[in-house]
């Protein structure tokens, strides 16, 4: 049984596959040509924490597919109540084809693939989110016709989106350079990840520096879901860690940004730099709609 647990997991092959199934779910979309790949099919998404794109996008993409997405609320099911997740794996396997969860814990993302019997899909965990970043290298390879070979560059947080961009990145050819503050570095499970990879990987502190001739730079919020209450300690500590015109000028000429979104504007990133690369990160988020299509083929047909 496959799932899409974390990048990690997945070798460049199967990233490949899914990038490219995607690039072809987009064009049937597009040309009217789509075929019901799932018909028939029912996906449990299970929901810890807020989400617009995660939700949207899996829902309608289930339905294009020809299949039924449930949205399912963990303050709605028992799950919320306290029933463990093994049991809730072993109910929802007899009833579904696949789940999709967004919660805090990695675990508990890997205990209802441990013990439920359909493929298992993370939309966010506090570890990783492989879904956005399948539709972020999908955006990169779409607007500069490759990725072996080109340069991406993370400013910011160790957070969910760094440790999965470092091993996307990596497992597609690319080398990344990231910076992020001391104390707030990745999960120390992909940096030893990174090892394997030498000068392809590199972490500063000084984000102009992770900058110098990026062909793609990307950020992230300051404080995810769930870190609210640490929101002015961050900020300090992030500030300068942001996505502007100066931080642009290390980059190349023709350097793409792009941001998983929701954008925190005047903090990660000015309004100016936000605006000027609207059409890319726009791209972005509608790519999790292919993307995501992709990895429900790939995964549950
Ligand atoms: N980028 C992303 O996952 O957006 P949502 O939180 O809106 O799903
Ligand atoms: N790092 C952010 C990503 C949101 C899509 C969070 O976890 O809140």
């Amino acid at each position: 049984m496959k799932h899409l647990l974390k990048l990690l997991d997945w070798s460049s092959e199967d990233i490949q596959e899914v990038l490219n199934l995607a690039d072809q779910l987009k064009y049937e979309q597009k040309h009217g040509i789509a075929k019901n790949y799932l018909g028939g099919k029912t996906l449990g998404m299970i929901f810890e924490k807020a989400s617009t794109r995660t939700r949207v996008s899996f829902e309608v993409g289930m339905f294009q597919l020809g299949g039924k997405a449930l949205f399912l609320s963990s303050s709605d099911l028992q799950i919320g109540r306290g029933e463990p997740v093994q049991d809730t794996a072993r109910v929802l396997s007899r009833y579904l084809d696949g789940i999709m969860i967004r919660t805090f814990k990695q675990e508990e993302v890997e205990a209802l693939a441990e013990y439920g019997s359909i493929p298992i899909i993370n939309g966010l965990t506090d570890f990783c989110h492989p879904c956005q970043v399948l539709a972020d290298l999908m955006t990169i390879r779409e607007r500069k016709g490759k990725l072996a070979g080109l340069k991406m560059c993370f400013i910011g947080d160790g957070n969910n989106m760094m440790n999965s961009l470092i091993v996307g990145a990596l497992k597609s050819g690319m080398s990344i350079s990231v910076a992020c503050p001391e104390g707030y570095e990745p999960d120390g499970s992909v940096l030893d990840f990174t090892k394997e990879y030498g000068d392809k990987f590199a972490m500063f502190r000084t984000p102009i520096e992770a900058a110098k001739d990026a062909d793609v730079v990307i950020t992230d919020v300051w404080a995810s879901m769930g870190q609210e209450s640490e929101a002015l300690e961050r900020a300090k500590a992030f500030d300068g860690y942001q996505i502007n015109d100066e931080l642009m000028t290390a980059a190349k000429t023709d350097a793409m940004v792009l941001h998983c979104l929701p954008a925190h504007r005047g903090e990660e990133i000015t309004a100016e730099v936000f605006e000027a690369h609207a059409d890319e990160i726009f791209d972005e988020a509608e790519n999790r709609l292919h993307a995501q299509k992709a990895v429900m083929v790939y995964l549950m047909k």
